[in-house]
């Protein structure tokens, strides 16, 4: 397919015409049209969206779906679906939805010579079990005591995305079990992680896709050291025992199994997935193998059927129901047509506090591009900046910017019917509090108040204008019964398949990300002179050779 400049295609022409045409507030839109709420609300599996909150109308819909059509969002949906090599710069299909296909999916998949159907439920079968022998005691460490905690180390999407569910699903692990994180190549995140544990009931998964991973391989290393020298201390442990215990405390997630192998892992212990999946696409994939472990094999397959329940609405539902098309469209027309350059997503449940980073990978990896697949270069904006926080924190902090300054920040308000732990202050039901929170803050930035309600309020003068709000500033409001394993897997897919409609619409791909290497390369260079090799130093450029001058003179 070639990539289309949206800026040529009709549509644009005129959403840019019904744009400038556009005329009358919310205020206006929902008094003049009782059904506006319905008419812009949908079902996408156990999520209800509200979109009645942005600044469209039903002609803005209508000419974003012809948008749609004129680059070919249909097509291309179909060709990430079917397995076409739709990452043009790597040459590689597109097939996290493989990942979610009930077992027992007709036809079966298969993708260049793969069968991708049974490649991943073999996968899953073997990440179960060996998650069902840490949960049920049968596996034990080297000394033989229960596994207590398991230890991810991985980062970007082995990070992100286990860690974000872990989080969410909290609740849902098993006692006794319970999973920690480490990513950062500062050192601070390894012995922090590691300080208070127990070498001998701690599992370790590395997950990394390519296993080359800088500050992935150091931790896992400096895990490795942590882990073995706690053993001798500890229990006694033998140098001939050493390769047991990394055998009985190690196990890995790649898609390199021989590095896996060069490392000392087992293989046994070792789960594989493909390059078909991309990292930030990944924590369906065997990188779930945490969440598999301390969640269960049942609950990691409620949410994959999460997931799979997102992917048969996107496929499927008619282009003026499908919500994250609508979405990614609504999304287009506010970086592309307002002007916004940032988006909020504003949690209201605690535990989803880590979703917002979660999704910064997500949208930000994959749309933040300037060239197209054909590698011509774009003429509009693309990938905006995700943000945000749980509510009601962000209420106290940053809120005021969305509510009365001079940008314009659409937000998405998520918030769930049942309360994961139902508290009452007295008489008061406290999750009655926070989503009456959650709805007010949606109506303050859609109807504002004018200066008129204010002065009723007897305010006067130059107050008047400080507590004026302008409303008009775009919300989408997403519900659920609760946060479920089934729920939240809808939420990622959701959220996969709007930055994958964004992404088409721009004609940019998505599933690349050749942005970070510059970075990893220039930090694997400058070694030399952040060791102290003074010539290297030299050879800077002024202000870096300044910075690492500095470096070297504080470091006592
Ligand atoms: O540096 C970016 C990145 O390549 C991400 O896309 C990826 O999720 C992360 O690094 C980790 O990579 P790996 O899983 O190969 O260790």
């Amino acid at each position: 397919m070639t990539a289309i400049d949206p800026t040529t295609t009709a549509a644009w022409e005129a959403l840019e015409a019904h744009d400038r045409e556009l005329t009358g507030s919310m205020r206006e839109w929902f008094a003049d049209d009782p059904q506006r709420a319905e008419r812009f609300s949908h079902a996408a599996a156990d999520l209800h969206v509200d979109l009645s909150k942005n600044l469209l109308t039903a002609e803005t819909v209508e000419l974003l779906l012809q948008l749609a059509r004129e680059v070919g969002v249909e097509e291309r949906r179909e060709a990430m679906f079917s397995g076409e090599h739709i990452n043009t710069t790597e040459d590689r299909a597109v097939l996290h939805t493989a990942l979610r296909r009930p077992v027992g999916s007709a036809p079966e998949l298969e993708v260049d010579g793969q069968n991708i159907d049974r490649d991943v439920h073999e996968t899953l079968r073997r990440v179960y079990d060996f998650a069902s022998a840490v949960r049920s005691g049968q596996w034990t460490g080297v000394t033989g005591k229960r596994i207590e905690t398991v230890v991810n180390i991985g980062i970007g999407g082995s990070d992100l995305g286990p860690v974000m569910v872990y989080e969410a699903l909290k609740p849902l692990a098993q006692e006794g079990l319970a999973a920690r994180f480490i990513s950062n190549i500062d050192p601070t995140d390894a012995y922090a992680t590691t300080e208070d544990l127990d070498p001998e009931t701690t599992l370790v998964i590395v997950a990394s896709k390519t296993f080359t991973t800088q500050e992935t391989i150091t931790n896992a290393r400096l895990v490795r050291q942590w882990l073995l020298s706690g053993l001798r201390e500890n229990a006694g442990l033998t140098a001939e025992q050493e390769q047991e215990a990394v055998a009985k405390h190690f196990a890995a997630v790649s898609t390199a199994i021989d590095k896996v192998e060069a490392f000392g892992i087992d293989a046994d212990n070792t789960f594989g997935f493909w390059d078909w999946v991309g990292g930030r696409y990944s924590v369906d994939s065997a990188i779930g193998t945490v969440l598999a472990t301390v969640l269960g094999p049942d609950n990691f397959e409620e949410l994959l059927a999460g997931f799979h329940a997102m992917d048969e609405h996107f496929r499927t539902a008619p282009a003026e129901q499908n919500v994250p098309l609508l979405m990614g469209l609504i999304n287009v027309w506010n970086v592309n047509f307002q002007g916004a350059e940032t988006h909020a997503v504003l949690p209201y449940s605690q535990y989803l506090h880590r979703f917002p980073a979660y999704l910064q990978q997500l949208t930000m990896e994959s749309n933040g591009k300037s060239v197209r697949w054909d590698g011509s270069l774009v003429t509009h904006d693309t990938g905006e900046v995700f943000w945000g926080e749980p509510g009601t924190n962000g209420q106290h902090a940053f809120y005021q910017l969305i509510h009365q300054g001079t940008r314009i920040v659409p937000a998405d308000f998520i918030a769930f019917a049942r309360p994961d732990h139902p508290l009452a202050d007295g008489e008061q039901d406290v999750h009655e509090l926070l989503l009456a929170n959650f709805f007010a803050q949606t109506k303050a930035l859609a109807f504002g108040k004018t200066a008129e309600e204010v002065r009723a309020e007897g305010t006067e003068g130059a107050l008047v204008a400080a507590r004026e709000f302008s409303g008009d500033r775009p919300t989408t409001s997403i519900m659920a019964p609760a946060l479920t394993p089934a729920v939240l897997g809808q939420l990622i897919a959701l959220y996969e398949h709007i930055t994958f409609v964004q992404g088409v619409v721009w004609g940019i791909n998505s599933f690349d990300q050749w942005g970070v290497e510059l970075g990893k390369q220039l930090a694997k260079g400058l070694a030399g002179a952040v060791g102290g090799d003074e010539q290297a130093i030299a050879a800077e450029d002024s202000s870096t050779s300044a910075l690492i001058r500095y470096y070297r003179s504080h470091r006592s």
